[in-house]
């Protein structure tokens, strides 16, 4: 599964070594299998190193033999895709005899036309990556250009087909790198006397926090006096700068076990941050949909395109949607909507989800939606993404940086996102009331204290819990509405990071067949609808507990408090805050996702990077 492959450029008056080696160390966790830099030193001598394997390798072999000084640098970890894991499948890709440096992220799809050709012209390969045919092309542009390094790569990136940021610099030009973007992110960091480039903001937030993010087909040239931005043809091209609103230090782990750990710690402020800016005097006002009105009237429904755990964030949106909005919902895995040939007119809104907001499958699918019309609203928790640059409008979730692959306080932003989002369509159509309004902007606002009430009561509770649970061969999660898709969330957390099988339903499936799963001992989580907000469906799920009780099932309920219809059939019971009836989700997951990092630990397992995942999956 490929990951999103780290970058790191910098042009300034100080040694780039250790900033590009710093920057390549935030951009870890991103899963990566080799390391390289380069650097054009004081006397114009471009010198390169690069190594399979972590950071750490790198590290080791730069200490043995170090690089010449210099001031200008580039630098990338990898994640495999075309070539395996190799020193010399590493970046960066050298050409012009060693003279030009180049790193990439994404994949070329046309290398092997192109590769074909510049062999035909005579050059030669040293690897059998797409990445080292872009350098060799680079270099052949150059040439012909007269060694016009910005010329020379507008007009090789303009021939490349596929999803790539590239980054490249000469030695001819010390204190100068190029980059370009397509469908993969690029940002640049604005410094005092110098400038930075990164795949996202960590690689620089240490030494700025001003920003700029570059849009689809664009280049960026950067000095260590400025930064020129243009199209491909070369046209200069506005981009808005932003303040990157967390520090370094919200990036490290902070003295917390994992990042995971971390996260699920910040699931309060998450929410509080998520909402901040967005109520006031009992109504939701969304400002970055300011004057966007039209994207709201003019809609007869909603797609909801996602994948994995904001999939699931999505499917919780669509109840919320549909009850203050008042709009018919879908929600859809990008990955099949866009072969389905569905039906799409400007009457349709897709509303996209993601953390990352480079994954693949939803980039395309927006895309997708977009060429046939469709209005695209993005929810992405990274500033400077591609998805909200391919989106008319974007509503950014402010959880702060996720480094665990599991997600998990983005899952309960981008649920508040969307409620937010639906308050503020259904004010917009005049389809939900003043009290309807004030009643659900005081639930949300309220939400912040009682996921930390669950976490100060719970936590240690639900963590013995999986340690008990530790050698649990399988483990179902049963929900109802909008505990259903918690349910799902649930079963995924266990899977992604503990790696037992686990399976999530809607509790009124059990008879249509999983009950055939339980068995004496089998362990079976329950979300409990709250008796008090929907009397009907919590007694239909109590009698679903008492027919997988009855057939020895070992059953971990999550009930409201004071919910003592449970009480005779729950092996153990887990509280959470009364909160109204659309409102339960953002209770419910936090013992799920605090019972599978409990689990994983008692397992041994890596909680933040688990096997064969990545954190953005930017490959389709
Ligand atoms: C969630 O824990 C998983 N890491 C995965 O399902 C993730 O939610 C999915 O890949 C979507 O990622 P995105 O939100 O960055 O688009």
């Amino acid at each position: 599964m490929g990951g999103m492959c780290g970058i790191v450029g910098y042009v300034g008056p100080r040694p780039s070594e250790s900033i590009l080696l710093s920057g390549l160390a935030r951009l870890e966790y991103r899963g990566y299998d080799s390391a390289g830099i380069a650097v054009i030193d004081a006397d114009g001598t471009l010198g390169m190193r690069k190594r399979a394997g972590k950071l750490g390798v790198l590290r080791d072999d730069l200490a043995r033999t170090p690089l010449p000084d210099g001031t200008t640098g580039i630098g990338h970890t990898r994640w495999a895709t075309h070539g395996g894991p190799t020193d010399q499948n590493a970046h960066p890709h050298l050409a012009d005899d060693g003279r030009l440096a180049v790193i990439h992220n994404g994949i070329i799809e046309n290398f092997a036309a192109l590769k074909a050709e510049l062999l035909a012209s005579g050059a030669t390969f040293l690897s059998e990556t797409d990445t080292e045919v872009a350098a060799v092309l680079l270099a052949h542009e150059y040439r012909a250009n007269g060694g016009d390094l910005e010329a020379a790569f507008r007009s090789t990136v303009s021939r490349l087909d596929g999803a790539f940021t590239l980054l490249a610099m000469h030695q001819e030009h010390p204190g100068l790198v190029v980059g370009a973007r397509r469908n993969s992110p690029l940002v640049i960091g604005l410094g005092d006397g110098e400038n930075f480039l990164g795949s996202d903001v960590a690689a620089f937030v240490e030494h700025t926090r001003s920003a700029l993010a570059i849009g689809q087909d664009q280049i960026v040239a950067i000095t260590p006096e400025g930064v020129r931005v243009t199209d491909f043809d070369g046209n200069a091209v506005e981009v808005e700068p932003f303040q990157v609103t967390w520090d370094a230090a919200a990036a490290e782990k902070g003295g917390w076990s994992s990042f995971m750990a971390k996260e699920v710690s910040e699931e309060p402020e998450a929410v509080a941050n998520t909402v901040r800016g967005r109520t006031h005097d009992g109504i939701v006002e969304i400002p970055e949909l300011e004057g966007l009105d039209g994207l709201f009237t003019g809609i007869h429904r909603i797609l909801v395109i996602a994948c994995g755990t904001a999939a699931y964030a999505g499917q919780v949106g669509k109840y919320a949607l549909e009850q203050w909005a008042r709009v018919p919902v879908d929600v859809e895995l990008a990955h099949e909507f866009r072969y389905r040939d569905p039906v799409l007119d400007p009457g349709t809104l897709v509303v996209s989800i993601s953390q990352s907001g480079e994954t693949m499958d939803t980039l395309m699918a927006v895309k997708y939606a977009r060429e046939r019309g469709a209005k695209t609203l993005s929810i992405c928790n990274t500033q400077g993404a591609t998805i909200p640059r391919e989106s008319d409008a974007i509503v950014y979730t402010h959880a702060g940086p996720e480094v665990a692959v599991a997600s998990t306080k983005a899952f309960v932003a981008q649920i508040t996102a969307l409620y937010l989002l639906a308050l503020h369509i259904g004010r917009v159509r005049g389809a939900v009331t003043a009290e309807q309004q004030a009643t659900a902007v005081a639930e949300i606002e309220a939400v912040p204290g009682k996921i930390s009430w669950i976490l100060e009561h719970q936590q240690e509770r639900v963590t013995q819990l999986a340690r008990w649970m530790a050698d649990s061969r399988s483990v179902l999660f049963l929900g109802r509405h909008v505990g259903f898709p918690i349910a799902l969330e649930g079963a995924l957390k266990l899977k992604e990071i503990s790696y037992i099988h686990a399976e999530g339903f809607a509790a009124g499936e059990l008879k249509h067949g999983p009950i055939a799963l339980i068995e004496p001992g089998q362990p079976v989580f329950v979300i409990v609808p709250s008796p008090v907000h929907s009397p009907v469906l919590h007694d239909k799920v109590v009698s679903n507990i008492q027919e997988i009780r009855a057939r020895g099932a070992r059953v971990i309920v999550i009930a409201e408090e004071g919910d003592a219809a449970v009480l005779p059939f729950a092996d153990e019971v887990l509280r959470i805050p009364l909160a109204g009836p659309l409102f339960e989700p953002l209770l419910a997951v936090v013992p799920l996702h605090v019972f599978a990092m409990g689990l994983a630990t008692a397992r041994g397992l890596d909680i933040d990077q688990p096997r064969n995942l990545a954190k953005s999956v930017t490959v389709e």
